[in-house]
């Protein structure tokens, strides 16, 4: 069976834990498409020959995932976070990433994939997309809840900053830009708890396979 699940949506709106929660619930694959963006831009900034961009590096870095002993911590703090954002500008850097994430949406089984432009560019059709946002004190607060766990010595209004920052270059970039598909549910998550979000996609997708 294929079926593909886009979950779209802004930074720190909670698409990753849904996203996971879905699958986990419908057994289907996961893909934080997120990481790839990621893992680009760690491997592209420890590139010793000056890192320009290319397909190639692109490729090479993809690789790292497959590594068991890869650190995916390393690409969750705020540098990464940063320049995944505006590596993500590049077109080159998008189109490499394309073909990887669409064959991933292809597996038997089905697919939840989170993201930027997974409605709109990376799967148009995709059976259920979700569009999930938070009004910004938020989406900050509970980013801060979250790493305050790892960290005493947060900020609140530097997380806020980030925030408002990284939405802003992931909307407003000439490739594929942030914004829901037109045919995207959406989800403004602001007064709901994560089982009340994941009760109403639920519902969304079990009507669906039913069809
Ligand atoms: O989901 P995330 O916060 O881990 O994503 C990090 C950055 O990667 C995000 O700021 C923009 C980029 N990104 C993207 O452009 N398209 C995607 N589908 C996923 C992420």
């Amino acid at each position: 069976m294929k079926f593909v699940v886009a979950i779209d949506g802004t930074a720190a709106s909670g698409k990753g834990t849904i996203g996971k929660k879905i699958a986990e619930h419908f057994g289907f694959h996961y893909l934080d498409t997120g990481i790839l963006y990621r893992v680009v831009a760690y491997h592209l900034q420890n590139s010793s020959d000056g890192s320009k961009i290319s397909k190639q590096k692109i490729q090479a870095s993809l690789k790292l995932l497959s590594n068991k002993n890869f650190n995916v911590t390393n690409l969750r703090s705020k540098k990464i976070t940063l320049e995944a954002s505006l590596i993500s500008k590049n077109n080159i850097v998008r189109r490499s990433l394309l073909l990887y994430q669409r064959d991933f949406a292809l597996r038997v089984g089905g697919a939840v994939l989170d993201g930027r432009d997974i409605g709109t560019v990376v799967c148009p059709d995709a059976d259920v997309k979700v569009f999930i946002d938070a009004e910004i004190h938020v989406r900050a607060k509970r980013r801060y809840d979250q790493l305050c766990k790892y960290n005493k010595d947060l900020n609140f209004k530097n997380i806020l900053y980030d925030l408002i920052k990284r939405d802003d270059l992931d909307k407003n970039r000439e490739f594929s830009p942030m914004v829901p598909a037109k045919d995207a549910i959406l989800l403004d998550t602001s007064n709901m708890t994560v089982e009340e979000v994941l009760k109403k996609i639920i519902a969304i997708i079990s009507e669906k396979l039913k069809k």
